[in-house]
């Protein structure tokens, strides 16, 4: 794995937004393997500054989103649909019917799930994949556990999980307690993977997954099979 070390979340984000920018000029009809959460905001609100600059087009860009709770609307400030819409697709030019999100309001989960690994297969693999990691070393909503799913399936989230983002919901009865997520195997098809961590909550779980072991109790740590992986953090998240 490669490492890039920031000075400043800002740094961090300029330097992931870069990454993308330049997998997009080289191939403007590229696809967009994307992830919510706090840590990738600053890099999507940098790529929206390059697309108003005149340096990025959308126009001809397919995105694939990791997860999504289940169940949940499109239209819940919480869900991960309107996360993406909020924070980059209504301010660039991205054509929306080519943006995909897993479908948390689908009536068989697993049917969802199926029809999504179909999807990403289809239209991908994506060219670039932007993932964030859980203090607990998971990847979209893959979660530690004895043994990963590969492809894209139903979760149940971990307390803690629940915990965390219980913050952005209005009480810790309204998260759901599921979620539909792509699997590892799913997430190493893409060609080119970047993954972002900052401040010293993500330290541990960064330095697992740069221990060059295959830990299921890190689900990160299978990045080290893949042979394009950046990591870009700054020095709190590298502090251990
Ligand atoms: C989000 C996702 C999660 C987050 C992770 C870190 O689509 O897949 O794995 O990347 O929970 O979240 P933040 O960035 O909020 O610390």
């Amino acid at each position: 794995m490669k490492t890039i070390v920031c000075k400043t979340y800002e740094e961090m984000s300029a330097c992931a937004a870069d990454i993308i920018a330049d997998v997009m000029k080289k191939k403007p009809a590229c696809v967009l393997g994307l992830a919510t959460g706090s840590t990738p905001v600053g890099t999507y609100k940098e790529l929206i500054r390059k697309h108003r600059a005149g340096e990025i087009d959308f126009s001809a860009v397919t995105t694939v989103n990791l997860d999504e709770y289940y169940p949940i609307s499109p239209e819940n400030d919480q869900s991960y649909r309107y996360f993406m819409n909020v924070n980059l697709f209504d301010h660039v030019n991205v054509d929306k019917a080519k943006t995909y999100v897993p479908d948390g309001t689908a009536a068989d989960p697993d049917e969802a799930c199926a029809a999504y690994e179909a999807l990403v297969s289809k239209v991908g693999p994506a060219d670039i994949q932007v993932l964030g990691i859980g203090q607990n070393g998971h990847i979209g909503f893959n979660e530690p556990d004895s043994a990963l799913e590969v492809a894209t399936h139903v979760t149940g989230l971990t307390d803690s999980t629940i915990r965390a983002n219980a913050r952005f919901f209005a009480s810790v009865e309204d998260v759901p307690t599921k979620a539909l997520t792509m699997g590892i195997g799913t997430i190493l098809s893409a060609k080119k993977i970047i993954i972002l961590a900052n401040g010293a909550a993500k330290a541990a779980a960064v330095a697992k997954m740069l221990e060059g072991k295959l830990d299921t109790s890190c689900p990160a740590s299978m990045l080290n099979l893949h042979a394009d992986v950046t990591v870009i953090c700054d020095e709190a998240a590298m502090g251990q």
